[in-house]
């Protein structure tokens, strides 16, 4: 049976996903780039560097590797100033009872994200106690569809990969799960993905298929 659970953190646990596109659309609308909620979708799970390869793939013009650097490090500090505001009302109490519940079960719970900015996000909403491993940007070379940073969670846990399930808003989330051997939760944009192994609307909806 299932003993670990491997979330996603950003739009999954918390809605930093649109602190994202906020700070992507500032940098998009200096260079003249359409940048819609759409397009975000698509950048969901992916590292940074590669958000911003999509992001001037929607304008016209080439950007040398020197100015890459500094638009990521500015979309950075746009996204850090907006993460500054978040305080532990932005989790909701759903969330907060589907994580107590699933301990209550003997699931053991980690973290899975690409971004560097993970730990900051966790403590600043006041998750951070509740997870026994954090897998994140700062432990991993190859970001989601690459199913690295889960396969660290699993360690982390001292579970193999058919143990957990992982817990996915992004496409290249699921992905990555299904190529690490994981089953997996699609929420959100990632509901719709043909490979999840449960689509729910609702965090919640989780305890429904994991056993009491
Ligand atoms: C998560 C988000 C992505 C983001 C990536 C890197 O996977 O879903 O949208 O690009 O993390 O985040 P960072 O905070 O390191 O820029
Ligand atoms: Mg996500």
């Amino acid at each position: 049976g299932l003993r670990g659970l491997v979330f996603d953190l950003d739009g999954v646990l918390v809605h930093t996903d649109e602190l994202h596109f906020q700070a992507w659309l500032s940098i998009a609308e200096r260079l003249g780039i359409p940048f819609t909620r759409h397009d975000n979708d698509r950048l969901r799970g992916v590292s940074r560097m590669e958000s911003l390869d999509i992001v001037l793939s929607l304008g016209t013009f080439e950007v040398s590797a020197t100015e890459k650097q500094v638009l990521a490090d500015d979309k950075n500090r746009v996204y850090r100033e907006l993460l500054d505001g978040l305080t532990p009302q932005d989790v909701t109490d759903e969330v907060r009872s589907t994580l107590a519940t699933l301990r209550d079960r003997g699931l053991r719970l980690a973290i899975g994200s690409s971004s560097r900015n993970a730990k900051l996000i966790l403590d600043k909403v006041g998750l951070r106690d509740w997870f026994d491993a954090i897998s994140d940007g700062e432990n991993i070379t190859r970001s989601k569809p690459d199913p690295e940073v889960f396969l660290r969670a699993a360690e982390f846990l001292a579970l193999t990969p058919a143990q957990c399930a992982v817990v996915e808003d992004a496409r290249a989330g699921v992905d990555a799960a299904v190529a690490g051997g994981f089953t997996c939760f699609g929420i959100g944009d990632a509901a719709t993905h043909p490979r999840v192994t449960w689509s729910i609307e609702s965090l919640s909806d989780m305890l429904d298929h994991i056993e009491n």
